[in-house]
């Protein structure tokens, strides 16, 4: 009997949508190609969750997200919703949404793909052969402390990690690490923050437990400069949920277009995989949108949720023969593109590659 696995959708605003069709295209050929089944099972969440509900998390959707073998999540949030109060805010309901599943831990993979070498606003020897794992915490730090409150004439956000929080994390860091060049570069801001020495304290008593990797620590402000400076030194990089946002974000222009790069969220349920962009809704419904960060991050989903490697792989291979073939969507139309596609024959494209490949 083939494998079936139930995959909660949640599609949500702006390019989300036209994302996630993309990748689902992608992981019907791979279920083909490889002999499983996926059913999907949509939610509403985000704006247009707010729009027809009320609420940017409907309990439904949660209950929904819970029951399934892994979350497929495309994109949330726009200007229509920016001026809501914060627990009405889409981006609150996906702040939620990783705190009920517990997923603590954000996986952002940054590489250059061999083809898009000079897509980069950096130089091309500096970014060729870039391998990072982003290790970033997600469901404490900043964006949960409390007390936080924006009042008459000040406002307040408390940045708390307690020491299991920390030493989660830092596991995963340096379990990641072994898989890769065992390196860890802890990511603080331990010249002036009481949170940030005892986070260091926590991870160097963690890294005891992991002799064969190496760890380093880097103050926030000079782990930004580094990374443009010179990312081929990172390996694994283990930062809080704040940092993490930030250096992620800048690291993905490292390789070219932040439509690239996937990301998974990981906890002891279910996960949740998503593209690191946005919603980015000025260029929604035009089919310009790159669906590769959603593709990969589907990808992900095979390989850490349903031990589907090899589909996983076969997509992998895909995105990378499409690039090297010279299809490009508008994001990195300018580098080596011979045809310029849309996010649908992007989709195509991947997912006819996906669908010849036969299962050994
Ligand atoms: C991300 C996003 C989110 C975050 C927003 C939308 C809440 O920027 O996933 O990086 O800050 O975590
Ligand atoms: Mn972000």
């Amino acid at each position: 009997m083939s494998k079936r696995y139930k995959v909660a959708v949640i599609k949500g605003d702006g390019v989300g949508p036209e994302v996630i069709e993309e990748a689902k295209k992608v992981l019907d050929a791979a279920a083909y190609s490889f002999r499983f089944t996926i059913d999907y099972y949509d939610y509403l969440m985000g704006g247009v969750a707010v729009d027809r509900v009320g609420v940017p998390l409907p309990d439904e959707t949660l209950c929904g997200c819970l029951d399934a073998d892994a979350i497929l999540f495309g994109a949330v949030g726009g200007g229509k919703w920016d001026s809501l109060e914060h627990n009405f805010r889409p981006e609150h309901g996906l702040l939620k949404l990783r705190k009920s599943l517990d997923v603590f831990a954000n996986l952002r993979p940054i590489f250059v793909y061999n083809e898009l070498a000079d897509a980069s606003t950096l130089k091309t020897e500096v970014i060729s052969g870039v391998d990072i794992m982003v290790v970033r915490e997600l469901t404490g730090g900043i964006y949960f402390g409390e007390p936080r409150a924006k009042e008459e004439d000040k406002a307040y956000n408390t940045m708390i990690y307690s020491r299991e929080e920390i030493h989660r994390i830092a596991k995963i860091a340096f379990e990641t690490a072994l898989k890769r060049k065992k390196k860890v570069c802890s990511v603080d801001k331990a010249n002036v923050l009481e949170v940030s020495r005892f986070w260091r304290e926590e991870v160097i008593r963690v890294a005891q437990e992991y002799p064969d990797v190496a760890l380093t620590h880097m103050y926030v402000d000079n782990a930004a400069m580094q990374l443009i400076k010179n990312p081929k030194q990172f390996d694994v990089i283990l930062t809080g949920n704040l940092f993490g946002d930030i250096l992620s974000d800048e690291a993905s222009m490292l390789c070219g277009s932040i439509g690239l790069l996937p990301s998974a969220s990981i906890g002891h349920k279910v996960s949740l995989y998503e593209p690191i962009h946005g919603s980015a809704p000025d260029i929604a419904k035009q089919g310009i949108v790159n669906p590769i960060a959603a593709i990969a991050s589907a990808s992900m989903m095979l390989r850490y949720s349903l031990q589907q490697e090899e589909a996983a792989n076969a997509i992998d291979k895909a995105i990378n023969k499409v690039l090297k073939d010279g299809y490009r969507t508008r994001d990195i139309a300018s580098f080596g593109a011979k045809s310029l596609c849309t996010t649908d024959d992007m989709g195509t494209l991947i997912a006819n590659i996906v669908s010849r490949h036969e299962k050994e």
